[in-house]
């Protein structure tokens, strides 16, 4: 993607200009960032996806004249007959993840490929009747809210106060501060940064597609990487045992000793040695597929003649040394690690690139083929 042209989608920013401008900075405003849009997924496309098992759905419920329940909240699936009738006000159906299921919800979320794909989490979809909306909240992440169907009524707030309203079933700000209103139409987008107070509120049926992102926590990765590491740690660390011929005889039986603390260091920072090990650690967790996400492995053979595409529900990405897919890590270097590269950024390689790889990558791809990580073309 050329980072320095302009984009309808951005109002006529660059993805540089948007990135350095608004990204994790500022709310933007998109008056037809795509122009003419219709929504790629019909209503009831949506309410099968969200009666499938497999598939992540939540039932919004408003109830205003409820002063004891005002929001009711239920996990799907759900059956058709399950949802509230169209014409009853006030609720809306979130299904997530619908970029895994649909091609051309996919490829709407590949247009936001100048943040980088370790970034990028899912595209959820709303179906709001007349009135509805989650109410009054903040999100941790970056979201851009593009208008799909209908009318939305936005209201938005840099508030400090982020403190919720208790016993609620989602998260419902205590006081909300609105600063500025817009109605958004279908093509119409709104990108908000993280916790920014909002509140989209349906004008009559309406949907809205969140293309939503993910930032994963210090604390998360640690334990990700070290679990990563730690699985590997008897390799790297082999199988000897603590000895201490010159252990003196011990008044104090229950001290541990200090070689015992320093046997234990020097084992850890053995099994760190390798000074790829969290990057490799990384992307293995960085590429492993969603819990929802399983693979039909290959109808034909992989011919060595034919291109390939990545499956839209893989994830590939790569650092100076590896190439990842779907939790998994290779070493690469020269002509097939460039590539690769192509793979994963391009999400498919011609017949002639396939053509250029190595004997032992051309394998990797049959396996990947086989897998159903990758298809053959
Ligand atoms: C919605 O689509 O109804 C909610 C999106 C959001 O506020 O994050
Ligand atoms: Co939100």
């Amino acid at each position: 993607m050329n980072i320095d042209l302009p984009l309808t989608l951005l109002g006529g920013l660059s993805p540089a200009t948007f990135m350095k401008r608004h990204w994790q900075k500022k709310p933007l405003v998109i008056r037809q960032a795509i122009p003419g849009f219709s929504a790629p997924l019909e209503r009831a496309e949506l309410f099968d996806l969200a009666a499938q098992d497999d598939v992540q759905s939540r039932l919004v419920m408003q109830t205003p004249e409820a002063a004891t329940e005002p929001w009711r909240l239920r996990q799907g699936p759900f059956a058709r007959k399950a949802l509230p009738a169209l014409k009853k006000p006030g609720w809306t159906l979130l299904v997530q993840s619908v970029d895994l299921y649909d091609a051309r919800v996919r490829a709407l979320r590949d247009q936001f490929r100048f943040v980088p794909d370790a970034r990028l989490d899912d595209v959820m979809v709303s179906y709001a009747s007349d009135g509805g909306g989650v109410g009054p909240h903040f999100d941790s992440y970056d979201v851009f809210l593009l208008q799909a169907h209908g009318q939305r009524r936005w209201r938005i707030g840099r508030q400090k106060n982020l403190d919720l309203q208790p016993g609620m079933p989602l998260k419902i700000l205590a006081q909300f501060e609105p600063e500025q209103e817009f109605v958004l139409d279908a093509g119409d987008m709104l990108y908000l940064p993280p916790r920014y107070a909002h509140d989209g509120v349906a004008l009559g049926e309406c949907m809205t597609y969140s293309i939503g992102f993910r930032a994963p926590g210090a604390g998360e990765l640690a334990q990700e990487v070290l679990q990563r590491l730690a699985e590997q740690a008897c390799d790297e660390v082999g199988e000897a045992l603590y000895r201490d011929p010159g252990q003196t005889a011990q008044a104090h039986a229950a001290r541990i000793p200090t070689d015992l603390a320093q046997f234990a260091r020097d084992a850890i920072d053995k099994a760190l040695r390798d000074p790829l090990a969290i990057e490799r650690a990384l992307g293995e967790y960085l590429t492993e597929p969603k819990a929802q996400v399983w693979f039909e492995g290959a109808q034909t053979d992989f011919d060595t003649g034919q291109g390939v595409q990545l499956d839209r529900r893989s994830t590939m990405l790569y650092d100076d040394a590896h190439v990842f897919i779907n939790g998994e890590s290779f070493l690469a270097a020269g002509r097939d690690a460039s590539l690769m590269r192509l793979l994963a950024d391009g999400q498919a390689l011609t017949a002639a690139q396939v053509g250029q790889l190595s004997e032992s990558a051309k394998g990797l791809i049959a396996q990947w083929v086989d897998a159903g990580w990758i298809t053959a073309n």
